[in-house]
């Protein structure tokens, strides 16, 4: 009987060889939102040790099991706004996959990448649902690590689209991420210089920034009708009143009530402006039909994804697998 317990170790540069595709992580995230549909999922609260107060940033837990995978793993990942000064990515990731019948440990993998891909990757998951067909414009705030995703997933979701603007404080990043698409993807992409100018005539506005606190950047009277906004993370960059006149869904209702109070549309909901009922759907009930996406080219949809752990157990799954196929990686025994 082999009672060792062996793992692989996968780097960062070996994890960026083994990633899916845009359309292969689309088509992996949008598997997990079916599986939470179905019951087929198991998403603990994510929960963050907060040292916010002596750092400036936080250690986030997420577990999740993937039962149609038969696999269950956990991302633990760290951000701090101010590690751009330090030359370091303000998020840095791990992913520990587990054997769900012995819980040995499978993998240990770098988890940073496969957070931007799936992240971006959701967003693609919603452009393609809630993103009206002849999109032409699409405007993103932040010019940081997860937004060359959010535009190429949303590229493969809708590729009417022509135009893409970008907006971020630090302009020259702006300005390198335009020309890193246009160089790669072959389109109109440019720096602009208001949050207006994002917004206006867009029809889709993507919102990823890092900020210290809540902002408005996103004003409702530049909305277009039939826009879609996909507002990640904390989702504090929306005026107060474009949820009131917008269908919301959400990746996770669950995960999507835990959000921290003062954040986000937390502030709707403490003072009873919204309340959860008034969330239109899971991302779930509408890839497996069980909700209507758009009926009409002028309703306003917001897709809140906070992102869940079963997307990086998921994607890091599909990472593990190549890896074995591949032979690549480091074997290391535990005992
Ligand atoms: N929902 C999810 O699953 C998920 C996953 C990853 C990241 N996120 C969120 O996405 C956001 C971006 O993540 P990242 O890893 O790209 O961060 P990052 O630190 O790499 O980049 C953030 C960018 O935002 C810019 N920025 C700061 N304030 C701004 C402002 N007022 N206007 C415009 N730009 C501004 C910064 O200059 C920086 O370029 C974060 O809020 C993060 O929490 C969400």
């Amino acid at each position: 009987m082999d009672n060792h317990v062996d793992f692989i170790y996968l780097n960062m540069n070996e994890v960026k060889g083994l990633l899916p595709s845009y359309q292969d992580a689309i088509k992996i995230v949008e598997s997990v939102f079916v599986a939470h549909d179905e019951n087929m999922a198991i998403l603990p609260n994510k929960f963050a040790l907060d040292l916010e107060h002596i750092y400036g940033g936080h250690l986030n837990i997420m577990p999740g099991y993937l039962a149609d995978l038969d696999i269950q793993g956990i991302k633990l990942i760290t951000a701090y706004i101010n590690n751009w000064e330090k030359g370091l990515p303000s998020a840095m990731a791990m992913i520990n996959l587990y054997d769900t019948k012995t819980g040995a440990i499978l993998c240990i993998m770098d988890g940073s990448l496969i957070t931007l891909l799936r992240t971006g990757a959701a967003t693609g998951v919603g452009a393609k649902y809630f993103a009206n067909k002849n999109s032409k414009v699409a405007g993103f705030f932040g010019a940081g690590a997860v937004a060359p995703y959010h535009i190429n997933c949303v590229l493969e979701s809708v590729p009417s689209i022509e135009e893409i603007k970008i907006f971020d404080i630090r302009e020259e990043q702006a300005e390198n991420l335009a020309l890193q698409i246009m160089r790669e993807r072959g389109i109109k992409a440019y720096k602009v210089s208001t949050h207006e100018h994002v917004v206006r005539d867009s029809d889709i506005v993507v919102t990823a920034t890092r900020m210290p606190k809540p902002s408005t950047l996103v004003k409702k009277e530049w909305v277009k009708p039939g826009c879609f906004i996909a507002a990640t993370g904390q989702c504090y960059e929306l005026d107060y009143e474009l949820p009131l006149c917008s269908t919301i869904v959400v990746d996770n209702m669950e995960q999507c009530k835990h959000v921290h109070s003062g954040w986000g549309f937390s502030p709707l909901f403490d003072n009873k402006i919204i309340t959860f009922d008034d969330i239109y759907a899971d991302m779930g009930q509408i890839v497996n039909g069980k909700k209507t996406s758009r009926t009409n080219e002028e309703e306003i949809f917001i897709m809140w994804a906070r992102g869940i752990g079963t997307e990086d157990v998921a994607t890091g799954y599909y990472v593990y697998q190549e890896a074995l196929k591949q032979g690549i990686g480091t074997k290391l025994r535990v005992f």
